[in-house]
């Protein structure tokens, strides 16, 4: 099965994400066919490497390896990767290939946009997390100072390859990462302006135990259905300056726990998840939303197994890492709310509001 999406950014800036369950030499074929004429370098995460080598079609040359991880996404290894390119000699008209999760797409996208000022790039994500969301939407980045993409550039992809063969080695820790993701699309598609519903929500209510065990069809319809909604949000807003904000939703809290624990103790999507329990709770407290939805927004995720963090941490030493975020001026905090059912807004918090809501 094989899903075709377009991404329109604007008149002359579009590209397609195939989503598929065909095998290695198939998609081999296809990005022969789409680089072809084209000098390659395959910036390749150490474990995808050591799982798909094999399978993949890359010579050894054109491939640099990152090792694994968040704190892999430095300046450090961005220099590398261009001196790489240097050395492969590439030129204005070839290509740059991540293969990988989101640190390998977030880096290899921002030596491509930067390399002689932007060369081409292909993301081929190999965890439901890139999957769903870094690999589409064009935000490339490196971390610098503890501040998590605080250098980085919008910069499309001319291509996204999609193959879910890729999840089958996932562990269960880094699946239900991309998971709270997925969940976090259902919670906002009716404020991405797609022209009709989707139903993601109730797919993911009633799909919950398909998905849990990787059934291929369901896994396509999942991922094309986020990013059906992210390609809507997307594509009215490319640089977020408005509307793809709401991608945010469970990240501002998200991010900090990441920052907080040095990016060691959860994945991407278990932050996430946490910053959405706390931000339904404050809805439903504050009102936002009817205990209708929310008791529903928590069954789906308690079905998923998502939890709330045990222990939050001391406001004081959560809220410096909240102000750090680069979507936040000094004395107020962004944060995505549910406002109804499927809904959400940006809301600003005060720093004394804040304390309260962590308390
Ligand atoms: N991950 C959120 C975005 O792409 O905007």
């Amino acid at each position: 099965m094989r899903q075709t999406l377009k991404v329109q950014i604007s008149e002359n800036k579009e590209y397609l994400i195939e989503i598929s369950d065909s095998g290695f030499i198939k998609l081999n074929q296809d990005i022969y066919e789409f680089t072809k004429g084209q000098k390659r370098l395959v910036v390749m995460s150490k474990n995808v490497y050591k799982l798909y080598c094999e399978d993949l079609n890359f010579s050894d040359e054109e491939i640099f390896i990152l090792p694994d991880g968040e704190k892999e996404k430095n300046y450090t290894n961005y220099l590398k990767i261009i001196q790489k390119a240097q050395e492969l000699g590439l030129t204005r008209k070839d290509v740059i290939i991540a293969v990988g999760g989101g640190v390998v797409g977030d880096i290899a996208g921002f030596a491509a946009s930067t390399y002689m000022r932007g060369i081409d790039f292909i993301q081929i994500p190999t965890t439901l997390l890139s999957a769903v969301d870094s690999s589409v939407g064009g935000k490339t980045a490196i971390d610098y100072n503890g501040v998590k993409n605080i250098i980085g550039s919008f910069y499309q992809p001319k291509k996204v390859f999609i193959n879910i063969n890729f999840l089958n080695t996932l562990d269960k820790k880094q699946y239900m990462s991309g998971l709270g993701e997925v969940l976090k699309y259902a919670l906002i598609e009716n404020s991405c302006g797609h022209k009709t519903p989707l139903f993601l929500f109730e797919f993911l209510t009633l799909g919950c135990e398909k998905i849990l065990k990787k059934e291929p069809l369901n896994l396509i319809r999942m991922i094309e259905y986020c990013l059906n909604l992210k390609i809507a949000v997307v594509s009215k807003d490319e640089k977020e300056s408005g509307l793809r904000k709401i991608l945010n939703l469970g990240h501002t809290l998200g991010h900090a726990l990441e920052s907080y624990t040095k990016f060691s103790k959860y994945t991407h999507g278990e932050a996430v998840i946490y910053g959405i329990f706390f931000i339904l709770d404050w809805a439903y407290n504050n009102e936002y939303i009817t205990n209708s939805y929310y008791r529903l927004s928590l069954d789906l995720l308690d079905k998923y197994g998502f939890k709330r963090l045990k222990k939050m941490p001391a406001p004081e030493k959560i809220i410096q890492f909240l102000k750090k975020d680069k979507k936040n001026t000094n004395n107020q905090v962004t944060f995505i709310v549910p406002c109804g059912k499927k809904e959400v807004q940006e809301k600003l918090f005060s720093v004394s509001e804040l304390i309260s809501a962590l308390s």
